[in-house]
């Protein structure tokens, strides 16, 4: 072997060997969904840390099949290839434009950043990589002006105060087309690069692919975040050949998600609204290549026509009340649909319901007063509610009040929310919105 062979060959293992590094974008509340996937799909090949709103992983050089798992990644916005991040102590308007040119500058981290990609876009195995000449394919050259690349800034904190994105777009863009020698092409570029600066962390990256993972290709409408919906899937534990109703499905958002990705269950939607009903059906049509197995309703869900102990687990985006109006106040309509959820859920199934804060800690409220109801009453032995403390909700919602909200007689309504128990809940974000995903179990009856 000669010695020029032998150096190729080093800096090929060193390659090899190295950890591949990126970071991905995702709703804020949703970054435990994103390590908990990632951690599914990678196993102990992979490395993940939350901070700054994102969720940063390396992943070892040997995973097989790296491209098309991480594009069927499901919690995430976006993934991009990490070209820097750089953590740092409070600095001034001049240290921040410093350390931009500093690492910008920089060829070894860019060539890190390229080769990555190209591994990953190439589908290549750490085998593969050693047998080609992975040095010389992403050599960062003056000549090689074929590429193109558009920069994009984003400045928060401090640092969008003191700096003037346009400018400093500008100004990193021919910092990069001299390190790299890429030309700048700001209407259809080949690499759209992002440089995040907040208070504390640089972060640099090239998304993976130019759309949002969450624009899933199966779905033609979509109504509610396809993460969200997933994550809210994910929580329901769906076995094989389960049977799922969304008794307020919308355009059917969740239940084709749901759908593709457990495709041996069977989906059951429900709407008020025959406009929702004819989207969810056109949705549905259009994912049908993907085999789902989804039936639409069309009925209210305060009167469900579907046997008691029907259906296996509820999952549902509720109406908050600000484009979805509901008869009657809010609290009555949740109280009557919890009802009967009740009635056609079976023991042990759960309830995945996504809200707004305030009436989260509604349910909260309702399912922990009717357990002290039943203790009260002594109506059933079994009760038990280990939800979140809401003590000073529950102070200033009295006895009467439940009975208010409880269009039945009331000794029935509050022994059967006895037997619904608030297990988790989740904050997430929907766009500008704050929600809520609760998540409740239907008790086994030992009375
Ligand atoms: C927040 S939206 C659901 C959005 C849905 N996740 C989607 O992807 O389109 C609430 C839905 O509840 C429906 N709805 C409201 N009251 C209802 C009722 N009493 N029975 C059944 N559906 C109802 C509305 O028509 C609306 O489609």
């Amino acid at each position: 072997m000669t010695t020029s062979t032998n150096k190729g060959l080093m800096k090929a293992t060193a390659i090899v060997n190295s950890r591949m590094e990126f970071y991905c974008t995702a709703g804020r509340g949703t970054q435990s969904f994103v390590s908990m996937e990632l951690k599914e799909t990678f196993s102990e090949n992979v490395q993940v840390k939350s901070t700054d709103g994102k969720t940063y992983f390396t992943i070892q050089n040997t995973e097989n099949d790296l491209y098309n798992k991480l594009m069927s990644l499901k919690s995430v916005e976006r993934i991009f290839v990490q070209c820097v991040l750089e953590n740092f102590d409070k600095l001034d308007r001049r240290g921040l434009l410093t350390l931009l040119h500093k690492k910008l500058g920089d060829v070894v981290s860019w060539k890190k950043c390229m080769d990555t990609l190209y591994k990953v876009e190439q589908n290549l195995t750490g085998d593969e990589v050693k047998q080609t000449d992975s040095d010389t394919e992403y050599e960062p050259a003056r000549k090689r002006t074929k590429w193109t690349f558009r920069v994009n800034c984003r400045f928060s904190g401090f640092a969008k105060k003191q700096l003037d994105n346009k400018k400093t777009s500008k100004q990193m863009g021919v910092l990069i087309s001299k390190t790299l020698g890429w030309r700048t092409d700001l209407k259809n570029p080949r690499y759209e690069i992002n440089i995040h600066l907040s208070d504390d962390t640089l972060s640099v990256g090239i998304p993976l692919y130019n759309k949002p993972l969450s624009e899933r290709t199966y779905i033609k409408y979509c109504r509610l975040r396809t993460p969200i919906a997933w994550i809210m899937i994910k929580l329901l534990h769906i076995q094989y050949s389960d049977v799922i109703l969304d008794p307020m499905c919308g355009c059917a958002t969740i239940l084709i998600e749901a759908a593709h990705c457990f495709k041996r269950s069977s989906y059951i939607g429900i709407d008020k609204d025959m406009s929702q009903l004819k989207l969810a059906s056109e949705n549905i049509d259009f994912a049908s290549q993907h085999s789902v197995d989804i039936s639409l309703i069309h009925g209210d869900a305060r009167n469900i026509s579907l046997l008691d102990n029907s259906v296996n687990h509820i999952i549902t985006d509720a109406p908050f009340g600000q484009n979805h109006k509901v008869p009657g106040d809010l609290q009555s309509f949740y109280v009557d649909v919890l009802m009967e959820m009740y009635r056609v859920l079976q023991p042990g199934g759960r309830i995945v319901i996504l809200t707004s804060p305030k009436l989260c800690e509604f349910l909260k409220t309702i399912l922990k007063l009717s357990s002290e109801l039943c203790h009260e009453g002594d109506i059933n032995n079994s009760c038990r509610n280990d939800a979140d403390n809401s003590d000073s909700q529950l102070k200033s919602m009295s006895h009467n009040d439940l009975d208010h909200v409880c269009d039945n007689s009331s000794v029935a309504c509050h022994k059967q929310l006895t037997m619904l128990e608030m297990l988790y809940v989740y904050n997430v974000k929907l766009g500008e919105t704050d929600g809520c995903i609760c998540v409740i179990h239907k008790l086994y009856n030992h009375g």
